[in-house]
């Protein structure tokens, strides 16, 4: 048993974690703790006492020590006393805000239902999970609130989300609605959150609390480059490797808001969930609102921890379990190779080279369907450029398929041209107000998303497609964010539904196509990481990490996203140099090593590599493929970080399950001269093997690797296996255990 109900108290208890809460004295729910685990007693008076302060409303007038500004709440109201930021707002017809939310009942189920029309976690195997339902009512609106909490022992992981129905026989309408509130008796804690921008997504960050609200949030329409709704709060003295953090994420992937509000008693409030701003929804009698699910893990074991657990358990429960396990194919992608100049003829030179270097995926990008050559037309027209592909798409598609090559294309659903025949037959699915000027981004405009019309028309086009091509991948892109958010289809009081309903869109769509083709494998993209978020992994295992494809820069933008996702979601590329983005030159390793830890793929022009350039492909290739499953699904470790310490220096490491093989990538940006003397410690490994370490002479004990440490010579020109420069450099150690 690990949901433990004694009389007013709930213990939701993981392998290391405990969650309690308690019907308080008015009927409504407090928090008690959520932390390390501990012992279930009947009750915890400790944990629920209080003081009555000044100044402070209390609940009656014979109840004075009943403050609801000094409990923590489990899913708070507005306006009745507790002045903090409420979890949920909802007003009645005669224009009043108040509710409150009463204890009715509760129910256990064994295992997770998965929600429907939002993605979500499961559990195919019930054994796995135990999920608790708490159902509150207001009296005076009949609104009702199911409270959902789901625990995944085995991962310390803890999913809620909250069901509105309306009981009553008037509309109500909902201004907000949190997937979770948290509210944790103190705020020493640091948070970590992952702001960015494109080329430059996953920034990390790391401040102290502070009193008063602080908060990442996206009005964008998409989850966002530049703010990921990831987020991690660990104690000030958590390390990669050692202490106490909390991860929460959204299994969303539209707006969002993540508030840490900080109180008068140093009291910490958390709330996720979709952004209450621009947000309401008419909840008529007897409908409901399903709010996205949160994710929240616990460790007490540092931020490298952490990560292992939530990536394993999304491999587990959240991902199509079809891909959940499945190396991801090598690919090349055509993009940074021709851009949008290409023709049948050139391509298929690609794919000859490809297929002889031991790539097994080509992935047609941007430019081969309507008259589209470059950004400004055709969106929307899902048919093949006749001038490109004069036999058609399906007589390329086969050619591909016949060089044993997979075949991938590239589609941005949601996007309409201006210059295309779908916005001549439908003008009037474009998303815009009315009487507005509509605002262009990268030249084109969005789709009504929230039509069944449009999803049912983008269906047909692309799954014909599929067929016709027999096609294995899809890069589903998503360049630009929404304006003037209107759609004629919903009536005036229901227009701020619009972003949710949208995203709401976007989901069905992709459940449509992934039920049709459950062997397509889908990678998500937005200008690369604009959209890079759980509720997008649950259709698309892979994503696009950045646009930005250099070495240097990208060794940033992985780290900080490794803290949320796993490897196998991330799309890694080797590109050319200079570098398109940064104009930056760096070696060929280099770039190998940093595409490496992810899901491999080139995205240059092959044709115009020498043949020494192309052998090098060919043994990156080989090296890749003999460790994939490790650069996919091993234990990933953060050893030496970009955001913090020296960072010049940037190191990371990947594990088996039985810890007889790991790989260290160890990159220095900028040579040094007469550097300091460095030991690299390692992570991960069994302290009683042996390992050999690249052709070393000496072989090391587990322990000593992590304890002691590897030490890492300095870069001489004479020792130096690179090109170019001793700058940009990149050392790979593959550790291979000897007993
Ligand atoms: C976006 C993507 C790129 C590429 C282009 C094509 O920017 O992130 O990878 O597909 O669109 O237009």
């Amino acid at each position: 048993m690990t949901i433990y109900v004694d009389k007013n108290l709930f213990h939701l208890q993981t392998r290391n974690s405990s969650y309690l809460f308690q019907i308080m004295a008015n009927g409504e729910l407090g928090q008690l703790y959520y932390g390390r685990r501990i012992h279930h007693k009947s009750a915890y008076h400790n944990l629920a006492q209080r003081e009555q302060h000044d100044a402070m409303a209390s609940w009656t007038l014979d109840q004075p020590d009943f403050q609801p500004e000094m409990l923590k709440q489990e899913y708070a109201s507005l306006g009745k006393g507790d002045f903090r930021y409420p979890a949920y707002q909802v007003q009645a017809p005669d224009g009043s805000r108040i509710s409150e939310l009463v204890y009715q009942d509760y129910q256990i189920t064994q295992g997770k239902q998965r929600l429907p029309h939002l993605p979500s976690t499961f559990a195919n195997d019930p054994q796995t999970a135990q999920t608790l339902s708490i159902t509150l009512m207001d009296a005076v609106t009949h609104l009702q609130v199911q409270l959902n909490y789901t625990i995944f022992p085995k991962f310390d992981v803890l999913i809620r989300s909250a069901a509105f129905k309306n009981q009553g026989i008037h509309s109500l309408m909902l201004k907000q609605a949190a997937s979770c509130q948290l509210d944790l008796p103190d705020a020493h804690y640091d948070w970590l959150q992952f702001s960015g921008a494109w080329a430059r997504e996953c920034q990390l960050q790391r401040h102290h609390l502070h009193c008063g609200q602080q908060a990442t949030s996206s009005l964008r329409g998409a989850s966002s480059h530049q703010a990921n709704p990831a987020m991690i709060l660990a104690r000030p003295d958590t390390t990669e490797n050692t202490g106490e953090a909390i991860g929460f994420n959204l299994i969303y992937s539209g707006n969002f808001a993540n508030q840490i509000d900080v109180d008068q008693f140093q009291t910490t409030r958390i709330i996720t969930g979709i952004n209450p701003e621009d947000f309401t929804w008419q909840l008529k009698p007897q409908s409901s609102f399903q709010t996205p699910e949160a994710v929240i893990s616990y460790t007490n074991q540092g931020l490298n921890n952490l990560s292992q657990q939530l990536g394993a358990f999304y491999q587990q429960h959240l991902v199509n379990q079809h891909f959940a396990q499945q190396l991801r194919p090598i690919l090349i992608n055509n993009w940074e190779a021709t851009y949008f100049d290409f023709d049948e003829t050139k391509l298929l030179k690609i794919c000859r080279q490809a297929q002889k270097i031991g790539i097994e995926l080509f992935v047609l990008d941007d430019g081969w369907f309507g008259q589209r050559d470059d950004d400004t037309t055709s969106l929307g027209d899902w048919f093949v450029n006749q001038r490109k592909f004069p036999h058609g798409i399906d007589h390329f598609a086969q050619k591909v398929h016949d060089l044993g090559l997979q075949f991938g294309l590239w589609f941005e659903p949601e996007m309409i041209s201006q210059a295309s025949r779908l916005y001549q037959q439908h003008p009037d699915w474009v998303v815009g107000a009315p009487h507005r000027h509509l605002t262009p981004s990268r030249n084109q405009f969005v789709l009504d998303m929230t039509r069944t019309d449009v999803v049912q028309y983008l269906y047909e086009q692309i799954s014909a497609i599929i067929e016709q091509t027999h096609l294995d991948y899809i890069k589903w892109d998503m360049n630009r964010n929404l304006t003037e958010i209107y759609s004629t289809q919903l009536p005036p009081v229901q227009q701020q539904e619009f972003n949710h309903r949208y995203i709401l869109g976007v989901y069905h769509l992709y459940e449509l196509l992934t039920t049709k083709f459950p062997q397509v494998l889908f990678e998500s993209c937005a200008s690369g990481g604009g959209r890079f978020d759980l509720g997008m992994m649950y259709y698309a295992p892979q994503a696009w990490v950045s646009d930005n494809t250099d070495a240097i820069t990208r060794l940033k933008i992985q780290y900080g996203t490794s803290y949320n996702y796993p490897l196998a979601m991330m799309g890694a590329h080797i590109s050319a140099v200079p570098n398109d983005q940064t104009g930056r030159i760096t070696p060929l390793a280099t770039r190998a090593a940093v595409a490496y830890f992810g899901d491999l793929g080139y995205e240059l022009d092959i044709t115009k590599l020498s043949s020494p350039e192309l052998q090098t492909l060919k043994k990156q290739i080989q090296f890749y493929k003999k460790y994939r499953q490790i650069f996919q699904f091993g234990k990933f470790y953060r050893l030496l970080s970009p955001f913090a310490g020296d960072p010049n220096l940037v190191s990371w490491q990947v594990v088996n399950s039985q810890q007889t093989v790991a790989i260290v990538g160890y990159y220095r940006i900028l040579n040094e001269p007469n550097p300091p003397y460095r030991r690299l410690y390692l992570q991960g490994l069994d302290p009683n093997r042996i390992y050999q370490i690249n052709d070393l002479e000496e072989n090391f004990y587990g322990d000593e690797l992590m304890h002691a440490g590897l030490f890492i010579p300095r870069l001489l020109h004479s020792t130096m296996h690179v090109e170019q420069t001793a700058d940009f450099n990149a050392q790979l150690f593959l550790l291979r255990a000897l007993s």
